[in-house]
């Protein structure tokens, strides 16, 4: 298949097009760096260095491919950072998946894959959060990943193109960037790799599902060719505290810095942890990579790119 991933040189983006190419399909990678890089992106992907803002060129591109998917996974990440600036937020969560959208439309691509979130849709969840569920969004990113939701099912419906809408937990691995949604995994491995002490805000019990980037990009693979016009949740079912993910993290290493407390953030939420059934029942989908598997790894990775910066 021809397919375009978006934001395919940031952390979830890169490595669905790593899995991609592996299958054989023909890939481009939209990204305009803002947070991703260049170097992440596979050789094998054709890289263009582009906006997804930018209404023209991403009507130029898609038509001049003729993909039969897109994988749209760009966006301004930082929940934060959408709280000090809703406006930016907006215009690349919301136009850019419009742009695609009406590109999408008049080039005729079949189906249409977008990256949601489950960890900011259902506000605290005192079970693991279903599909169904009353969307709660606490912050303006929270607003603008529905919005491109009900755009996509929008257009599906208006002119017949196939969509799977992903709701992800909070992913972890390889290539995560600290401001992401767990960034905290990327946070304390550094601290650990560096022996300093990290700040737990509030009481630090505080839970979410953590998912591993190599089963998220699995479904992205499934996505291909099943789950047709479904909005699936993708996460473990499993919380896990702010606390135990410090104390896993490490053991792993062997090391005990001093935990620094701080008052506990305005507005974070207490308990986020998603039920993946339905996306078990459509896509055959259920997470392979265990907690203490997943934070190995991760810390491995951040491991080696301490060492290729003072080599
Ligand atoms: N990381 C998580 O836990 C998580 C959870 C739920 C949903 N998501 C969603 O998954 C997607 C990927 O997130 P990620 O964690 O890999 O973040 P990331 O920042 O690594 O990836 C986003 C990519 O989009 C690119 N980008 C940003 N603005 C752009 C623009 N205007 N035009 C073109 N490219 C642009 C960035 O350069 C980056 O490569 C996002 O849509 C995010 O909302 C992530």
């Amino acid at each position: 298949m021809k397919i375009l991933v978006t934001g395919g040189a940031g952390f979830i983006g890169s490595t669905i097009v790593d899995r991609y190419i592996e299958e054989g399909h023909s890939v481009v990678v939209v990204d305009n760096e803002s947070s991703g890089k260049r170097a992440q992106v596979n050789k094998k992907a054709v890289f263009v260095r582009l906006d997804v803002r930018d209404r023209k060129k991403v009507g130029q591109l898609v038509h001049k491919h003729r993909f039969h998917v897109i994988n749209h996974h760009a966006a301004q990440i930082d929940v934060r950072h959408s709280v000090a600036d809703p406006h930016h937020d907006a215009h690349v969560n919301i136009m850019g998946t419009l742009n695609l959208l009406e590109a999408a439309q008049t080039s005729k691509v079949k189906k249409f894959i977008f990256s949601a979130s489950g960890g900011t849709a259902y506000g605290n969840c005192s079970r693991p959060a279903r599909e169904g569920d009353p969307e709660v969004p606490l912050s303006p990113y929270g607003v603008t990943k529905l919005a491109g939701e009900k755009y996509i099912q929008t257009f599906s419906s208006l002119y017949g193109f196939k969509f799977t809408i992903f709701r992800y937990a909070n992913v972890y691995g390889p290539r995560q960037d600290p401001h992401g949604e767990a960034g905290v995994v990327a946070i304390f491995s550094n601290k650990l790799l560096g022996n300093e002490s990290p700040f737990i805000f509030g009481t630090g019990r505080q839970t979410r599902d953590y998912v591993f980037v190599g089963d998220v990009a699995h479904a992205n693979v499934l996505a291909l060719s099943k789950g047709d016009n479904q909005t699936l949740n993708i996460g473990t079912g499993i919380e896990t505290s702010v606390l135990a993910l410090w104390n896993k993290m490490a053991s792993i290493r062997g090391a005990s810095p001093r935990l620094i407390y701080k008052p506990l953030r305005p507005g974070e939420l207490q308990r986020s942890v998603l039920s993946y059934s339905k996306a078990k029942k459509e896509l055959g989908w259920a997470p392979s990579t265990r907690l203490k598997e997943g934070l190995s790894a991760t810390l491995s990775f951040f491991e080696e790119k301490r060492q290729a910066v003072s080599r």
